[in-house]
């Protein structure tokens, strides 16, 4: 067991959106004094990151703040040098995808997530079809992974795709990143990393994928979405996180906050972020 408190700090409890306040309740995912570097660069700098069950909470920072290196550590593509992490108050190593995985930790990006030339049914179950992680059906068949891809979707209310049957290549952008957050939910994953979800994506598409993310808000989920668009981040955040040069630099509950003041964090302007 750690030695450290078993609680996030009560400045951070305070600053958590409405209902999980006042509670001793552990985070989803805590990351605690993360640091990482390649070389002589310091990609991060002891940060501490907490996300609780049904929030989403949008990761910002200036390019090289370190959002992508946090994520990937996360997602156990990449391990820290030192620094610890907490799933529901329980130390947890992450050393692969598929540690993180079995924690059910899921990572969406916006170009790696499908194979195209499968269908929609074949990405949901792609290397899975043997491995579900709940329920009592290990092998499945074809009826069985259609009818299980419509429900998650209909589940997801994903409404604008005709053909589940369809190859992913003759989807819309919007439409394959539905598939992918899809893809990511239905395994009784915990916790979702959208890194750049909707950066190539239309006016029409972004919504969907914002509506989909509060969806999985609504079911409980805890979502990490890291965006450069600040306005999809206020759009479905509860809070905002900023990085500054591989330190955590700010907090914000969106609730109360203006766009001007994270960006002022972002760059440092308006802010004593050294510390
Ligand atoms: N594999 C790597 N090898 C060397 N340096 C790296 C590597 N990955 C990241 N870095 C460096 O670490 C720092 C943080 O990079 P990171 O990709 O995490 O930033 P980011 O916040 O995701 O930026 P962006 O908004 O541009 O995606 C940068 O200085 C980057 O050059
Ligand atoms: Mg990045």
């Amino acid at each position: 067991m750690p030695k450290g408190p078993a609680v996030v700090s009560s400045d951070r409890k305070t600053s958590s959106r409405e209902g999980l306040a006042e509670e001793e309740r552990s985070a989803r995912l805590e990351l605690r004094s993360i640091s990482k570097s390649f070389g002589a660069v310091k990609a991060l700098h002891e940060v501490d990151f907490e996300i609780y069950p049904g929030e989403v909470v949008g990761l910002v920072g200036d390019n090289g703040a370190g959002k992508s290196t946090l994520t990937k550590i996360v997602a156990g593509i990449t391990q820290a040098d030192s620094g610890e992490t907490y799933i529901d108050g329980r130390k947890v190593n992450i050393r692969s995808p598929s540690d993180a995985s079995k924690l059910g930790i899921e990572t969406v990006y916006q170009d790696l997530a499908l194979c195209d030339n499968l269908d929609v049914v074949a990405n949901l179950f792609l290397g899975r079809t043997q491995k579900r992680r709940f329920g009592p059906i290990r092998f499945l068949n074809e009826e069985d992974m259609e009818r299980q891809a419509h429900d998650v979707l209909a589940s997801l209310d994903v409404r604008t795709l005709r053909d589940v049957r369809a190859p992913v290549a003759s989807l819309s952008g919007g439409q394959r990143q539905s598939i992918a957050v899809a893809r990511a939910v239905m395994w009784n994953s915990r916790v979702v990393l959208l890194d750049e979800p909707t950066a190539a994506l239309g006016v029409a598409q972004t919504a969907q994928v914002l509506a989909l993310i509060k969806r999985l808000r609504e079911a409980g989920l805890s979502v990490m979405l890291i965006s450069h668009n600040l306005v999809d981040v206020f759009e479905v955040a509860d809070r905002v996180i900023v990085l500054r040069l591989g330190r955590r630099s700010a907090t914000f509950d969106v609730k109360g906050t203006s766009v001007e003041d994270v960006v002022g964090a972002i760059t440092g302007a308006e802010f004593g972020v050294a510390s």
